[in-house]
């Protein structure tokens, strides 16, 4: 018997091994984890639980069937738990065959895609990997089929994560792009559809594999990445910071922790956030902190499209979704990019039954060729679509400005805010003082006097929250140091909306 027990152990050891101790060393040497590390970072201290260990490749091509055969065959799945709560995990191990995809490979991310779906938990894909593995050509392609079809069903009913921590191209890059977040790593972890050679070859550029596909290139050109973070250990901790805040399904409630920040607190700063000079900027960011739980913040897309504000929060321990305009930021302008980025948030709160707080200070859509040339209109309509679809609980505050179009999108009540609520410094109107009395008063534009007294009256009867409060467009004013509070209770008198849109197979957002 202890025979027996002892081949387990070795073959167990074997497989640990992956690609073997030279290629761990490389893997060490350039500054990455390997993928069993990994896991064991992410996840509650022995709470892995592995699946098919022993699994090995079945092709022949190309000298595969007389080459060394790693057990396991490039990729380490199974289950665990993040403080508590349950979680699947593929990590792909870069040192056995550079992480590719085979046919095998693809059926152990399978089960465990399936498995998440069936249990109704978070899926985090670690990758590190070079995409379909070559000599197995189309069995491998087959796989990464099956993986991209699971990504989309689960798409909306399970969070799903990535996290790039190595050199990624082709499928590695494809089935991420469907999940809900990408987070990567500086300087180590890449993502491209094919890498600098084929670059070179098929359009004579010559780029480098950080200008191509960094993470500084994804978290604030391309968007593709969420965020990005310094190393293995950081990306993976923030990763269980992450999943604190998410439920583990679209039929789960958003988790509750103990918070130990009363929700009665006032914070008087906030009476003097506001500058006096409407045209002055000030960080909302500091609102947000002051705000929330303990400070805590996760910010979503923190370096693209800074205008506009998203990320998980809590308050009285229950996660909440925050879109803020940023006024430090293009004053806070929506483009076609804060569009994007805000309408993709709302999208996932309201999948996963996330509340959302909106805080308003737009000064409209940002006008102009680039702009428009860019699709404003359709990037535009797709927060206004998002914002409109969603029937989690919205709660508006508008802060300051709230002009145009802009003051429609923002969670306003007319696109179903339960409760909207504004600042006494809140300004509501189709445009700031100076556009509306050059439209209106073109007439007058020679008479200084009657333009500055023509400005002062718009300003009087708009440039308040008090006209939309008359209309029953905002249903309080509040006081600034107050916001929490109010919120808070907000939130618990929303605890248990039900509001259901009406049957379709799917909407058709502009996308
Ligand atoms: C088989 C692969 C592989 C692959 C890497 N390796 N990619 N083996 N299939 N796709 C192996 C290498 O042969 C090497 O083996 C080891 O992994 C490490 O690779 P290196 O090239 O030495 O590492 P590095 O210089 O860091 O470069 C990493 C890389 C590069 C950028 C990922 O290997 C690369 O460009 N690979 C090919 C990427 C690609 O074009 N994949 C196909 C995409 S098509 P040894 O034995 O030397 O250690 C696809 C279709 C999906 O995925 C459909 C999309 C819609």
């Amino acid at each position: 018997m202890h025979a027996i027990l002892e081949q387990l152990e070795a073959r167990r050891q074997a497989a640990r091994l992956g690609g073997g101790q030279g290629r761990i060393d490389a893997q060490h040497a350039r500054g990455k984890l390997t993928a069993r590390e990994r896991i064991e970072m992410l996840l509650d201290h022995h709470s892995f639980e592995e699946f098919h260990m022993f699994v090995q490749h079945r092709c022949v091509d190309f000298g595969m069937d007389q080459g060394e055969k790693i057990p396991g065959d490039g990729v380490v799945t199974g289950w665990g738990t993040i403080n508590g709560r349950v979680v699947y995990v593929f990590a792909k191990d870069f040192t056995v065959f550079g992480g590719s995809l085979s046919e095998t490979h693809a059926a152990k991310i399978n089960k465990i895609q399936d498995m998440a779906l069936k249990n109704r938990a978070p899926i985090i894909g670690l990758f590190d990997a070079g995409g379909a593995r070559i000599q197995e050509g189309v069995a491998a392609l087959g796989g990464y089929g099956e993986v991209f079809q699971r990504n989309v069903l689960a798409s909306g009913v399970i969070p799903q994560i990535s996290v790039i921590m190595g050199p990624c191209a082709g499928g590695d890059v494809y089935s991420p792009a469907m999940t809900d977040f990408i987070f990567m790593v500086r300087d180590t972890s890449y993502m491209f559809v094919t890498g600098p050679d084929v670059v070179k070859t098929v359009t004579n550029e010559t780029v480098t594999a950080e200008e191509l596909g960094g993470a500084s290139v994804h978290t604030t050109k391309s968007s593709i990445a969420d965020r990005a973070y310094d190393n293995d250990v950081e990306a993976l901790l923030q990763m269980r910071r992450l999943i604190d805040f998410l439920p583990e399904s679209n039929t789960d409630e958003v988790p509750e922790w103990p918070s130990f920040d009363d929700p009665e607190r006032v914070d008087l700063s906030l009476d003097t956030l506001i500058p006096d000079n409407p045209n002055k900027p000030y960080d909302v960011k500091e609102l947000i902190l002051k705000m929330v739980d303990e400070g805590d913040f996760f910010e979503i897309q923190g370096a693209h499209a800074r205008n506009i504000v998203t990320g998980f929060a809590r308050i009285e321990g229950r996660t909440v979704g925050i879109v803020a305009n940023q006024p430090m930021v293009l004053a806070g302008v929506l483009d076609a990019d804060a569009s994007r980025k805000g309408a993709r948030f709302v999208r996932f709160c309201d999948c996963f039954n996330i509340p959302i707080v909106t805080l308003v200070d737009v000064p409209g859509f940002l006008p102009g060729t680039a702009q428009e040339y860019g699709g404003l209109i359709k990037h535009g309509a797709k927060l206004l679509f998002a914002y409109a679809e969603a029937t989690v609980p919205k709660v508006t505050i508008i802060t300051r400005k709230a002009f145009g179009g802009a003051y429609d999108v923002m969670a306003s009540k007319h696109l179903r805010g339960d409760v909207n609520l504004a600042w006494p410094t809140a300004q509501i109107a189709v445009m700031g003082a100076k556009g509306a009395v050059e439209i209106i008063f073109r007439a007058d534009m020679k008479d200084p006097a009657k333009i500055a007294e023509r400005t002062k009256e718009y300003e009087d009867r708009f440039l308040s929250p008090f006209v939309a409060a008359e209309r029953g467009y905002i249903d309080e004013v509040i006081m600034p140091h107050s916001t929490r509070r109010r919120v808070a209770r907000i939130l618990a008198m929303l605890r248990h909306k039900q509001l259901e849109n009406p049957w379709k197979k799917h909407d058709n957002i502009p996308l």
